[in-house]
């Protein structure tokens, strides 16, 4: 039976990347090698991250820019540290905005290294939407900020003008939206949802900003480091970023970020639709900080739960299941998640409505 899979990460992705990073596990480029089992040093997987990352850079549009894009190991969570090591200068200050669980995990790690300035915070509202009334220090190194928060179902849908370098975590909803990518100085993403398999994180940085710290940085913290060794400082996370590579080739042959936009907002219009429509379901985050990657929703009467989850799981239906901190459900529709996947599950919350019309609970 087909599978619609919703999890929130690791997520789906495109099935010709499976097939080909399969592939490329038993018999590399044709030769007779496995990817796994290849010196990172050779020539065939040299060509395998220098393309990764220029391609990267290309469906940003930052080529050329003064950008450097690197595939780091650590997750998402080492850049909450590498972040204020490389650019928060001693007895410097930072600026963070708080919008959920992702964006307080950096804000713990910046504080570590010096003033921390929460700029605002939407934590007592259980982060339901992103704050816009806010000012951001001039004199902060840098500022901030999660595009999307995973957990809650909100994104920001613009970003605050200043003259300090721009800091953005972007693990679910990169390369899902048109953006002006040159407004950040650093972004980092974690690979498992939009990109490829767990173990690599994408780190685009900025490169006139590095330096300016004063601090010494472990080598392996060090964003100039990991520049100079053209992302090769150690060894990679080689079938991460080769799984990434397959991931960005798919997205460019697509129509790049603009053509896969036009299918996520579809998507996103598909589900938040019914959601509004249908009287046994409720969004939980203020309607325009909807994320157009993970949709949270609830039921207006909880003891339907069962009957909803026979239905949804009977349909080929997984991960759908919300995080303990919102409850309810939370579907993940990703980049590669298809149309037709959001419509079987409209369909099933239409059945829903249906079956629970009918019946005495
Ligand atoms: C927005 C965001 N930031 C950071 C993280 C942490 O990522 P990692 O597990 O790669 O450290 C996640 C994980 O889901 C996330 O969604």
């Amino acid at each position: 039976m087909k599978k619609h899979n919703y999890s929130a990460g690791p997520s789906i992705l495109p099935q010709e990347v499976f097939e080909k990073s399969a592939a490329a596990i038993l018999d590399f480029n044709h030769s007779g090698l496995s990817i796994l089992e290849i010196s990172h040093r050779s020539k065939d997987f040299v060509a395998v991250m220098e393309e990764a990352r220029a391609l990267a850079l290309e469906l940003l549009g930052l080529e050329g820019k003064g950008y450097q894009a690197l595939f780091l190991h650590g997750g998402a969570s080492l850049e909450f540290l590498m972040v204020p090591y490389n650019l928060m200068k001693e007895n410097g200050k930072a600026a963070y905005l708080d919008t959920g669980t992702w964006a307080s995990g950096a804000i713990k790690e910046a504080k570590l290294f010096g003033e921390t300035v929460v700029v605002a915070s939407s934590k007592e509202q259980n982060y339901n939407f992103i704050p816009t009334d806010y000012t951001i220090p001039a004199d902060a190194d840098y500022f901030h900020c999660t595009s999307n928060n995973t957990i809650f179902g909100t994104q920001m849908k613009s970003f605050p003008k200043t003259d300090i370098p721009v800091v953005c975590d972007m693990s679910s909803d990169i390369f899902s939206r048109v953006l002006d990518f040159s407004q950040f100085d650093v972004i980092y993403a974690g690979a498992q949802k939009n990109m490829g398999a767990a173990g690599a994180t994408l780190v685009v940085v900025k490169e006139d900003i590095l330096g300016k710290t004063g601090r010494a940085i472990p080598s392996m913290l060090d964003y100039e480091k990991h520049i100079k060794a053209e992302s090769m400082y150690n060894t990679p996370p080689v079938f991460a970023v080769y799984a990434s590579l397959l991931t960005l080739q798919w997205l460019k042959q697509s129509g790049g970020i603009a053509g896969i936009e036009k299918v996520n907002n579809e998507k996103a219009a598909l589900l938040y639709n019914e959601i509004d429509r249908n009287p046994f379901f409720k969004g939980t985050v203020k309607a325009e900080d909807r994320s157009h990657m993970n949709v949270t929703f609830l039921l207006e009467n909880e003891e339907l739960a069962p009957v909803f989850d026979e239905l949804w799981k009977r349909a080929g239906i997984s991960g759908l299941p919300g995080h303990r901190s919102v409850g309810g459900y939370r579907a993940s529709i990703y980049n590669a998640l298809p149309l037709e996947s959001v419509q079987v599950l409209v369909d099933v919350m239409k059945d829903f409505e249906t079956k629970a019309g009918n019946t005495k609970f």
